[in-house]
């Protein structure tokens, strides 16, 4: 099966003899026109392994892929999720850059619930509660757990805590140090059916003991008000949002919490203007669209299995496990959108963590490693502490790494032989600031979108995450010793678990 992605490969090809110096050396201007701007978000592309010709391939595919009527599609609301015929309107939760119809509803009812998270926040701050905890999991925790870990200031009004791992660990290590008079919980998960939540949350909900100061965020009011949180105390959500895309929807109140209302809204604000770049810049000019088709380029033609994500900030070093939730759980698809078979490779295994740790864990993988790992690199020029050395060093770092990891190093020695030629992108925020942050998750989003167009897939669903859950379900009972487990090998190891169905 040919697809449009087969004539790469000749541009690989031709280029497999070229390493990055060498691109480099024979295009003086590169570094300056394969990188772009959009207020304090850089992005430098030089470091690819592809060259104009290749390029000029790239966004042949682009223009013959739509990319721009595609993204006029997500941002007007139309169904860009067929398997479950829903819009993904996550940027009408932001602004309403698109204006139909259907994304100013979207917008209105956004905006209205942004108005009882305000109301809510400032009833709560006249009270003694000084710590909130958050219980939900995937795309109900690990956004508000990102942002708040990397903006929550000390001495704000709230500590925020979050519990999302069904093992009793992790209520009871968050719990132990609170006090239960001065807490408020919520508890947030869009089918409020998921098995993690519940238990955790009636964990939460004995341990606090006063429902007044239990807060839910879920699209299903009748399971909350069953669960026994009022409606006055639940904040909505929307079929039309996405898990893994909601942070910015009321699933963000845990953010709101920790950063103010208004730093919640800088944050809304700094993901809009991407929206509105997305959409508006032409191609050969928006990030998002470079992002995708590099991500495209280094799958389908360099063939590479992984990407790692390496934030040179300690305040992200929770961005790759939220990248994994956003890239995997939307492109980690086998089928065109039609169901049809796919001729294509498609989303790699993103995986990352923060430097300069990492450096010092699987950095000599990824310099002298058989497998060639393409990387984004994300730094921020502005340090926010007065450790200027260390702002040096960290920085001094983050560059050094993107250049040794692409130029390599000779020796005679084969030991001490750096290949280089390994390719990274480079993403610089002027400032982690809520704007900025909010601009780099909306950037992702919106390349995860494009990427899913180009490879023909819904980005937008997740059935591959049900079979897991129906299994565990069914084996709730073998656990209990009611019924056997069909499965040999689980019956096997269910007797190591001290298990043994009860007969008659
Ligand atoms: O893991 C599957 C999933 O459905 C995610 O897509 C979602 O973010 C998560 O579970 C939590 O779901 P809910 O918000 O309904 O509790």
């Amino acid at each position: 099966m040919t697809t449009p992605l087969d004539g790469l490969t000749a541009h690989a090809t031709r280029l497999s003899g070229t390493p990055l110096p060498a691109l480099l050396a024979s295009d003086p201007q590169r570094a300056q026109d394969f990188a772009l701007r959009c207020g304090p978000l850089y992005a430098s592309f030089a470091r690819q392994r592809y060259d104009r010709a290749a390029l000029d391939a790239l966004f042949a595919i682009a223009e013959r892929a739509d990319l721009t009527g595609a993204m006029q599609r997500l941002l007007e609301g139309d169904t860009v999720n067929p398997t479950e015929d829903r819009p993904a309107l996550h940027s009408a939760l932001r602004g309403d850059t698109a204006g139909s119809a259907f994304a100013l509803a979207a917008r209105a009812q956004a905006l209205s619930a942004q108005l009882r998270m305000r109301e809510m926040i400032d009833a709560l701050a006249t009270t003694d509660v000084t710590d909130i905890v958050s219980v939900g999991i995937g795309g109900s925790d690990l956004g508000p757990r990102l942002i708040v870990d990397a903006l929550a200031q000390p001495g704000a009004r709230f500590r925020v805590h979050f519990i999302s791992n069904v093992d009793g660990n992790a209520a009871r290590r968050v719990l132990a140090g609170l006090d239960p008079a001065r807490t408020a919980g919520v508890v947030i998960s869009k089918t409020f059916g998921t098995q993690e939540t519940l238990l955790n949350g009636r964990i939460l909900r004995d341990w606090l003991g006063d429902d007044a100061r239990l807060y839910a965020v879920s699209t299903h009011a009748q399971r909350v008000a069953d669960f026994g949180i009022s409606p006055e105390r639940t904040l909505p959500m929307w079929d039309w949002v996405g898990g893994r895309y909601s942070l910015w929807s009321a699933v963000g109140f845990p953010i709101a919490l920790a950063l103010g209302m208004d730093g919640f809204e800088s944050l809304l604000e700094g993901a809009a203007t991407l929206d509105a770049h997305a959409l508006h810049a032409p191609l050969r000019e928006n990030i998002a669209a470079w992002h995708a088709l590099t991500a495209v380029w280094n799958r389908n033609a360099m063939h590479a299995a992984t990407q790692a994500v390496l934030p040179y900030d300690d305040r992200l070093k929770l961005l790759p496990n939220y990248l994994q939730q956003l890239v995997m759980e939307s492109l980690g698809k086998r089928v065109r959108l039609d169901g049809g078979a796919l001729g294509t490779e498609t989303v790699p295994v993103w995986w990352g963590g923060a430097g300069t740790d990492t450096q010092h864990s699987f950095f000599q993988a990824l310099h002298q490693g058989t497998q060639i790992v393409p990387a984004d690199f994300i730094g921020v020029i502005r340090a926010d502490h007065p450790f200027a050395a260390n702002h040096a060093a960290l920085l001094a770092n983050l560059l050094a790494q993107t250049e040794a990891l692409a130029n390599g190093q000779h020796s005679d020695d084969p030991h001490r032989c750096y290949p280089g030629n390994r390719p990274s992108t480079l993403l610089l925020l002027d400032a982690l600031t809520p704007q900025a942050l909010g601009m780099l998750i909306a950037l992702y989003e919106h390349s995860v979108y494009l990427q899913s167009v180009l490879w023909g897939i819904n980005a937008f669903d997740q059935f591959g995450v049900e079979l897991g859950k129906q299994v565990a379900n069914s084996l709730l009972p073998a656990l209990q010793g009611e019924t056997e487990a069909t499965d040999p090998v689980t019956r096997a190891l269910l007797a190591e678990f001290g298990v043994t169905a009860h007969k008659g």
